[in-house]
């Protein structure tokens, strides 16, 4: 439990400084924050995340995943695995999660991305419209998990809101938050908001096991007989929310892990799904060591399916810290408000692969369920997901 007067002794003389500039009203916030805080641990952090930072390849023999590939699947097989996708999913074993906390820079949209609209439709629409189709087609009701972060829960909520959740009911969405950790300058210094509160910002997707720990959900899901939980970001345009088929594999496999994956191009922006050893891993396409880039034919696109019981379980491990470096709104020494180069802490939340014990990859079709939103112009842009949807006839 920090204060006021560690501040020094811990090399934060910028913030320490500005104390003398500061309203009782303003130091009393301050102190709040720092409650919370445990200067020991932020030191490591920056030493560990970034003064050490080196990109090196995942420990152990690196092997491309074994996959089964969709394309090549008999009629038959898709069908018996439908067939058992479907079964669970009238049974209520399976929850929806949606990973939505990211702040989506790269698409410059005002904004919630989930609130990006292609003709009217918004991706949080084009998603909630499966989860429905699936829940009427199975004659039951499909739990929607859905992430946010500080900077973007009320807006999202309100945009639900103003969208009557998409005819969803309403008790069976669950908003919840993910945690925050402190941004720091490059060197090492904790910063303030533009509200003069320190500066923090979400502690990137990893941090959904820790939150859906902290809000009691898994023990909601238990108590629902949620036996499998399928994750998915809100980027990809033609993501299939509870493809049957896919929830099949992973009910017949009934692995810890079950992920699809597409074929990456040259260079593309996309983690690289690979075992170390024995041990399912994402390389992530901001860290692949140099050589590696092009040697391994799974690429992630963000679908998986988590055992519950696993997840559940796997939650109490620590996940490594990753470092992004971005532009953030803060108030310089003058108190005066600046854009400026910060270090950013984010866990993945892939790095929980590592506790698990059983894999099952499944390889789809780029053209029919990839098309992510990234970019304003250029690849993965709003032209080619609006492209991808049309091809697709989904508008
Ligand atoms: C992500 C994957 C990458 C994959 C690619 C496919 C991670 C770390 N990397 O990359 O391996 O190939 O998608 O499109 O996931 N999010 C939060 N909270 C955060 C940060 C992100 O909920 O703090 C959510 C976003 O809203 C989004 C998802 O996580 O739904 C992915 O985040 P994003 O920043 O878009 O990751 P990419 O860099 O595109």
């Amino acid at each position: 439990m920090a204060t006021l007067q560690d501040l020094p002794n811990y090399n934060h003389h910028a913030l320490s400084e500005m104390l003398t500039m500061m309203s009782e009203e303003e130091k009393n916030k301050l102190t709040q924050d720092l409650s919370s805080l445990n200067l020991d641990e932020v030191a490591a952090l920056y030493e560990n995340v970034y003064v050490n930072r080196h990109v090196e390849a995942p420990a152990g023999q690196l092997t491309d995943v074994e996959t089964e590939v969709k394309s090549e699947m008999t009629e038959e097989r898709l069908s018996e695995l439908e067939t058992l996708g479907r079964q669970a999913i009238r049974e209520g074993r399976f929850a929806a999660l949606l990973m939505a906390g990211g702040q989506g820079t790269r698409l410059a949209h005002p904004g919630p991305k989930g609130t990006f609209s292609f003709d009217e439709i918004s991706l949080f629409e084009l998603q909630a419209k499966q989860l429905l189709k699936i829940s009427a087609e199975c004659n039951t009701t499909i739990p929607w998990f859905i992430m946010t972060s500080d900077i973007n829960h009320e807006e999202t909520l309100e945009f639900f809101k103003e969208h009557h959740f998409f005819n969803y009911h309403e008790e069976n969405i669950t908003f919840f938050k993910q945690p925050n950790i402190v941004a720091l300058s490059p060197d090492g210094q904790l910063l303030l908001n533009t509200k003069g509160e320190l500066l923090t910002s979400p502690n990137g997707n990893g941090g959904i096991f820790e939150a859906l720990a902290a809000t009691g959900l898994y023990q909601t899901m238990n108590k629902r007989g949620i036996d499998y939980i399928y994750l998915n970001n809100i980027d990809n345009v033609l993501v299939k929310v509870l493809d049957p088929v896919f929830c099949g594999l992973a009910v017949e496999s009934g692995a810890d892990v079950t992920t699809k994956t597409i074929r990456p191009l040259n260079g593309e922006s996309v983690g690289r799904v690979i075992m170390a050893d024995d041990k399912k891993q994402v390389m992530e396409y901001t860290e692949l060591p140099e050589g590696l880039e092009n040697q391994f034919t799974n690429g992630n696109i963000g679908i998986h399916i988590f055992r519950r019981d696993f997840l559940e379980e796997a939650s109490t491990q620590a996940l490594p810290y990753h470092l992004a470096v971005k532009n953030l709104e803060q108030l310089d020494e003058d108190f005066a408000v600046v854009k400026k180069e910060t270090l950013k802490f984010e866990k993945f939340y892939f790095d929980i692969f590592r506790y698990a014990e059983t894999f099952k990859t499944l390889q789809v079709d780029r053209e029919s369920e990839f098309s992510p939103l990234k970019n304003k112009e250029g690849k993965d842009s709003i032209e080619t997901a609006r492209q991808a949807l049309v091809d697709n006839h989904i508008i």
